[in-house]
């Protein structure tokens, strides 16, 4: 014992240092997402996880590099939160995540799985939105928008510069996204971004049409982005706009 502690050497300033580093990566990755990550870098999906986009309540989102020189984003669902506990009503009553144990950490997969799959069904769409590329686990790999090193900015950042054009995009995908039996369920100026047209993201609680509370989502959807591009000075009929996105 006593040449156990004799043999502990003084902690050095590199000690700290990295005893620091890891402190700030373990409050980004907890340990299952760190191994996770390494398993998806082993298997030669990515070469590096370049740098946080975005580090929100849920999710962060890091800009990635595949093997072949890809930029992607990378969105890692945070295991450690439990407001998805309470988000319980977006998986409830949704035939594809009826088998999910309520626990936050199946809960958390299942909103990574979910996001995966409505950014599967936008694609069939033909909404504007990322192409989902691989999911493992609670983490989401998808196409970068962006240019260069840089990510395209949302909508509540760079404003509108045609608001008439922008809101009939939007619109329409959203009509589209009906169409093929989903409602975003989080749309707003935050959850766009805009590239040469706008493009939707944040699907995680995204919700079929089948889902006894669709109907109150899309409403909600719809008036808040009829809500930000009336203030553009753009206005129209919540109700007519609800019944041409229902109509085939
Ligand atoms: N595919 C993407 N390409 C570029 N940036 C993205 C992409 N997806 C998300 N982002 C950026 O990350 C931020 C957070 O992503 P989001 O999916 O909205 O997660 P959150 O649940 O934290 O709101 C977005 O506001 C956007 O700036
Ligand atoms: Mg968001």
């Amino acid at each position: 014992m006593a040449r156990s502690i004799s043999k502990r050497k003084k902690p050095s300033k590199d000690d700290f240092q990295l005893k620091e580093r890891f402190k700030t990566e373990s409050e980004v990755f907890d340990r299952q997402t760190l191994i996770v990550l390494s398993k998806i870098i082993k298997k030669g999906i990515l070469q590096s996880v370049d740098y946080p986009i975005s580090t929100g309540k849920e999710a962060n989102v890091f800009r990635a590099t595949t093997n072949d020189g890809t930029f992607v984003a990378v969105k890692i669902y945070k295991r450690e939160t439990s407001p998805f506990a309470r988000k319980d009503e977006y998986l409830y009553a949704d035939p594809r995540f009826e088998k999910i144990k309520h626990n936050d950490r199946e809960i958390v997969r299942a909103f990574a799985r979910k996001e995966f799959k409505n950014l599967e069904l936008c694609q069939k769409g033909g909404v504007h939105a990322p192409k989902p590329y691989y999911l493992i686990d609670n983490v989401l790999i998808m196409e970068f928008l962006g240019e260069g090193e840089l990510p395209y900015p949302t909508l509540n950042v760079i404003k509108s510069e045609n608001p008439e054009k922008d809101l009939e995009l939007i619109l329409g995908d959203v009509k589209k996204m009906y169409k093929v039996g989903l409602v975003h369920a989080d749309l707003s100026e935050y959850n766009i971004i805009m590239k040469e047209a706008p493009y939707l993201i944040d699907f995680g609680q995204g919700v079929i049409t089948r889902h006894p509370s669709a109907n109150h989502f899309l409403e909600r959807d719809v008036i808040t982005i009829l809500k930000y591009f009336g203030k553009k000075g753009v206005r129209k009929d919540l109700a007519k706009v609800l019944e041409w996105i229902k109509q085939s």
